[in-house]
C-alpha cells in the first residue's frame, strides 16, 4: 500500500492528536534511523504505523489479536494491548510483510529483552517524539536518542520504572525482561517494591 494511502486511512483512524503524535513519532524514527545508521524508510513506516490502533475500543482491540499471542495483562489494558493490535493491522489491514516493521510496532510499548535497534528506535521516537508533552528528564533522553541507543533506552526503562512505581505499580514483565539488560533487577524491584502490574 502507498504510504498517501496509509495516512489516508490512519486519519480517518485515529483522533487529530494521536495523528499529530504520530507524524512526530514518524519523523524522530527517520532521524533517529538516519544518526544510527538504520533503514530511515522502515523506521519512518512503523513511526507511522506504531498507534494505528490505539484508537479502538479494548473490546476491538481483543478481537483484532484473537489468533494472535498476548498475555492476559494486556488482554485486559488499552494502553499495552494496542502495539500488539496495531502490529496485526499493520499487516491485515495496511498490507506491511516487514517482520522488522511488524516487530518494531509490536513492542513499541513494553520493549522486550533482546530488541533490535529498529525496535529501540520506534520505542524511544514515541518517547521523545516533538509533540509529547514535556516531562522530566526528556531533554536528556532526546540527547541521548541521537547519541547512543543503549544509553537511551537504559534511561527510558529507568524512567518508565520510576513512573510507574510512583503509581504503586510495577512494570509488565516484558519490560522488566528489557531492563535486565542494563540492570539487576531484582535489586531494583527491591528498592521500588510494588506488586501490581503497569495498565
Ligand atoms: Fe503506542
Ligand atoms: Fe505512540
Amino acid at each position: 500500500m502507498k504510504i498517501e494511502k496509509m495516512e489516508y486511512k490512519l486519519k480517518k483512524a485515529l483522533d487529530s492528536d494521536r495523528y499529530i503524535h504520530t507524524k512526530g513519532v514518524q519523523e524522530t524514527a527517520r532521524k533517529m534511523a538516519r544518526c544510527f545508521g538504520e533503514d530511515e524508510e522502515k523506521a519512518a513506516l512503523a513511526g507511522l504505523l506504531h498507534d494505528c490502533a490505539k484508537c479502538l475500543s479494548l473490546n476491538k482491540m481483543n478481537k483484532v489479536v484473537k489468533d494472535y499471542p498476548v498475555d492476559d495483562i494486556m488482554k485486559e489494558s488499552k494502553s499495552l494491548l494496542h502495539a500488539a493490535a496495531g502490529r496485526c493491522l499493520a499487516e491485515s489491514v495496511y498490507g506491511v510483510t516487514d517482520p522488522e516493521v511488524l516487530s518494531a510496532i509490536r513492542w513499541h510499548t513494553t520493549g522486550k529483552a533482546g530488541m533490535s535497534r529498529l525496535d529501540k528506535i520506534v520505542y524511544l521516537a514515541d518517547i521523545i517524539e516533538p509533540n509529547r508533552k514535556p516531562f522530566t528528564g526528556i531533554e536528556e533522553l532526546r540527547a541521548l536518542c541521537m547519541k547512543d541507543l543503549d544509553a537511551a533506552m537504559h534511561y527510558a526503562l529507568l524512567m518508565s520504572l520510576r513512573h510507574v512505581s510512583e503509581q504503586g505499580k510495577t512494570l509488565h514483565p516484558d519490560t522488566l525482561d528489557a531492563l535486565s539488560e542494563y540492570e539487576d533487577v531484582q535489586k531494583l524491584i527491591e528498592i521500588y517494591g510494588g506488586k501490581k502490574h503497569e495498565d
